[in-house]
């Protein structure tokens, strides 16, 4: 069975999991490179691509094959797809449009169209790839895939797997929901939360704690303008990894660097105190590509999805958000969210 995925804002992530899935369909000899091999029978290489929505008039009417590599996207390119026979359709703007001028021309489309084309291309499984700061954006979408009864992968920072609203409305509806905002495999977010994980449990005495960020991708130009919401998600995600501890954190997006191109470089430090009240002091620091790094998580994210549909199951999925996730509606350490997984998988916790 195959699982017809739909993408919302066809920018840098969705250009790394459109390149990827193809890449590996069309290259058996190539394992993914997933947590997740098999998800109830569900591999990455089950993925199609059945709708795709934009305001871009650069990225509209196109191929979404083509889409993914036009202006000002810049991931990098690693497997160029034969057109895939998605076009790439209007939706409502709103909130959406990204800050510092990276949309030229607007294209607009309604909710009512979104639900047209997600019944007709019968999608299975909405993703979210807006701009940070898109709130009312995200909700339009929300709406649109409750009406279809798709499920919805919230990748972006906007409150919705997290918000009492959208977890009865998509319970209600019986459609699962999962967000907010992607942890990535590898990221500045989950690194940060295991070394605070790992501390915590030795009894260490965590003083204060910073991670600036640094990127040359659009996502960082818009970040410049707003990013209020991805600094609560992260802040709150490694926060909650040292539980009844007090310590300040400092966590931000800080520049955007044109010359890193779709890198993203994540600077981190923590001060500590061990037994005796002596000082340890660690530094890291993380050099990814951005976008890339985004993109197994959600592989997995479509499959759990599309699991939880099979099984019935609406609502926000609690083991699956806290896995893939930086703000789920449920936080846990990143080997606490890997055992829920493998039950959920398993069929031995319903979400
Ligand atoms: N590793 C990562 O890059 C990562 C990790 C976690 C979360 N995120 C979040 O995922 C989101 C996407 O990241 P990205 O790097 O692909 O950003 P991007 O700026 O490259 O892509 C966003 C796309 O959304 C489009 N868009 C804007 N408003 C729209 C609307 N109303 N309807 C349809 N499309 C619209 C833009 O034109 C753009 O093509 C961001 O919010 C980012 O913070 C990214």
């Amino acid at each position: 069975m195959l699982i017809r995925v739909g993408i919302v804002g066809v920018g840098n992530c969705a250009s790394a999991l459109v390149q990827g899935i193809e890449m590996y369909k069309r290259n058996p000899e190539i394992e993914p490179a997933v947590a997740f091999k098999d998800i109830g029978g569900y591999t990455p290489r089950d993925i199609v691509f059945a709708s795709a929505f934009e305001i871009d008039a650069r990225k509209v009417g196109l191929d979404l094959a083509e889409a993914i590599f036009q202006p000002p996207n810049n991931a990098t390119e690693v497997y160029k797809p034969p057109k895939l026979g998605v076009v790439v359709r209007p939706g409502p703007v709103l909130d959406g449009v990204p800050a510092g001028g990276l949309v030229p021309k607007v294209v607009e489309g309604t909710v009512e169209d979104v639900v047209k084309e997600l019944n007709s291309t019968n999608t299975h499984v909405l993703v979210n790839y807006l701009p940070t700061g898109a709130q009312k954006a995200a909700e339009a979408y929300a709406e649109a895939a409750l009406r279809a009864g798709v499920a919805f992968v919230n990748a972006m920072p906007a409150s919705i797997a997290t918000s009492g609203y959208w977890q009865r409305r998509f319970q209600e509806r019986g459609v699962p929901l999962l967000g907010d905002d992607t942890q990535n495999q590898i990221g500045a977010t989950v690194f940060h939360k295991t070394i605070i994980r790992l501390l915590a449990l030795r009894g260490v005495k965590i003083r204060d704690t910073y991670q600036i960020n640094v990127g040359g991708t659009p996502d960082f130009v818009n970040l410049m303008y707003r990013k209020g919401d991805k600094e609560k998600t992260k802040t709150a995600a490694v926060k909650m990894m040292a539980e009844g501890q007090e310590f300040d954190a400092y966590i931000s997006p800080v520049a955007y660097i044109h010359f890193l191109g779709d890198r993203k470089i994540a600077h981190t430090l923590v001060e500590a105190e061990i037994f005796g009240g002596l000082t340890i002091r660690i530094e890291a620091t993380l050099d990814v590509h951005d976008a890339w790094n985004s993109a197994a998580v959600v592989t997995d994210s479509v499959r759990l999805a599309k699991l939880a549909m099979d099984r019935g199951i609406g609502g926000p999925l609690i083991s699956a958000s806290a896995w893939g996730f930086k703000n789920p509606p449920v936080h846990m350490s990143p080997e606490d969210a890997y055992k829920a997984v493998l039950e959920f998988i398993e069929g031995k916790r319903d979400r």
